[in-house]
């Protein structure tokens, strides 16, 4: 290469002093990178090859938008770099065009506030310590989850030395995005390239796969053999794609549901977190994690996942009220044909507060009711989940013996005048429902 050729590349990446005789004469000792000046169009190359496997995107946006200020943009690039290219990041992430939050916003928190308690949620939602007596179907449903305060904080992006944040540890594994001819890797480029709803769509379809794929044995969400199963593996892995959707959100400022199996994903980081406790193999803050990303989750896709995952954990948490409420608002969603909603019933009486059971237990049987009565009841099929005596109950057998064993629950929590109110209702669903 001739000397002009080759002062070109040097001033090319910013080492201008390196051509320059008189300088190289004037401060011998002085190493040519440090005059060489910050570079962006460097920057992004670094962050492209030292960060964005980690941070799940091309270009650091979630740098810019949680107003990492530049000292910490150093601080932590220089785990992965030297001096002069953690400038050339910081340069980098000041050019984006993003309209930031705070660097401590929890994304999606509903309202945008953490409530004190349980007790104060129910007095927000409902103006009184009661499930109101009047609540109707289309009363319920008109609430949105994604909007309605809680005392759960959702997670925020960044929170060093915790598990209690959107940010994988590492990369989501290249052995896996490999797995299947490359299935996840195709999917996940293709993504990168459009951006699209559709192609993030299938790219978290096919994540999703590859950390649960049953046949894969580096699979580290696969559901069997047990042995298998790596909860904190699965629980980095299913962050990684959880945090992919969110920037794709939050890139577009969009706050209402996506496609439910994008939302699934974010209810998936609370169930390796259920899962790891499960297992007794617990990973740090697990029930914790399991609370937030589930009902993260489940306040986008109510419809979607057994309520008593998530029910029971928020009782054992204090949060009966939020408890009420998640197992009736996601009855109310239930598609139609499944067992599912009298699952839900049993569910609800079983974590409501005393005070709250007469009316809850009413409400709950008044939407089953209205549901068989409008033509929607339990079908014949198979569930997945439920086997009894080496045999898959039906959707019909499953709701029947639901709303039996909601009514013994209640039987033994209510004096005998209360129980008896509602004891016509519970009579009224079981003749409903065709006999088996
Ligand atoms: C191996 C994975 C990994 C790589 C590579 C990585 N990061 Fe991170 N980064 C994380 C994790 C995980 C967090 C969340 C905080 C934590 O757990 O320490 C984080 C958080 C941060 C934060 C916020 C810290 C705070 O104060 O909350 C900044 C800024 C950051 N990273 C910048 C970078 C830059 C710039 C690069 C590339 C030079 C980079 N990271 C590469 C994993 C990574």
């Amino acid at each position: 290469m001739s000397n002009v050729g080759r002062c070109a590349v040097l001033i090319l990446v910013g080492a201008a002093s390196a051509c320059d005789p008189v300088t190289s004469l004037v401060e011998p000792e002085q190493p040519a990178e440090e005059h060489r000046p910050v570079s962006a169009i460097l920057g992004h190359e670094a962050f492209l090859a030292e960060c964005a496997n980690c941070h799940a995107s091309q270009d650091g946006f979630d740098l810019a938008f949680f107003s990492f200020p530049d000292s910490t943009i150093v601080r932590r690039a220089l785990g992965h770099v030297d001096a002069p290219t953690a400038d050339d990041i910081v340069a980098y992430i000041r050019t984006l065009m993003v309209d930031p939050v705070g660097r401590f916003e929890a994304s999606f928190q509903p309202g945008g506030e953490v409530l004190a308690d349980d007790l104060e949620f129910a007095m927000r939602l409902f103006g009184a310590d009661a499930w109101p007596s009047g609540m109707t179907t289309a009363d319920l449903l008109a609430i949105d989850p994604t909007q309605i305060p809680v005392a759960i904080a959702f997670p925020r992006w960044s929170v060093e030395e915790s598990n209690v944040d959107w940010m994988p540890d590492g990369p989501f594994p290249e052995g896996l995005l490999r797995q299947s001819q490359n299935a996840a890797g195709h999917a996940l480029a293709r993504y990168r390239e459009t951006g699209s709803d559709e192609d993030l769509r299938s790219a978290v379809g096919s994540l999703r796969w590859a950390a649960y794929n049953p046949n894969s044995t580096v699979a580290p969400c696969a559901p069997t053999p047990k042995a298998r199963f790596r909860p904190d593996d699965c629980f980095q892995a299913r962050r990684w794609t959880a945090s992919l959707i969110a920037q794709h959100m939050l890139r577009s400022a969009r706050t209402e549901p996506m496609y439910s199996g994008n939302h699934d994903a974010w209810w998936g980081v609370g169930h390796a977190a259920f899962k790891s406790m499960q297992n007794g193999q617990s990973i740090e803050n697990a029930e914790k994690n399991q609370v937030m990303w589930m009902y993260m989750g489940w306040a986008f896709a109510p419809q979607n996942h057994s309520s008593w995952y998530l029910a029971g954990p928020l009782l054992r948490k204090q949060l009966p009220r939020h408890a009420t409420f998640h197992s009736l608002r996601a009855q109310v969603s239930r598609v139609e044909g499944g067992g599912q909603a009298y699952s839900d019933l049993d569910a609800a009486v079983f974590v409501s507060p005393r005070s709250w059971v007469a009316d809850v237990t009413a409400f709950s049987l008044r939407h089953l009711i209205g549901r068989i009565e409008s033509g929607d009841v339990p079908s014949d099929e198979p569930t997945v989940a439920i086997v009894l005596g080496g045999r898959a109950l039906t959707q019909l057998e499953w709701a029947r013996r639901s709303v039996q064993t909601a009514r013994n629950r209640l039987y033994w929590k209510l004096e005998a005048e209360e129980y008896n109110a509602v004891s016509t209702l519970f009579e009224r669903v079981l003749e409903l429902l065709p006999s088996q």
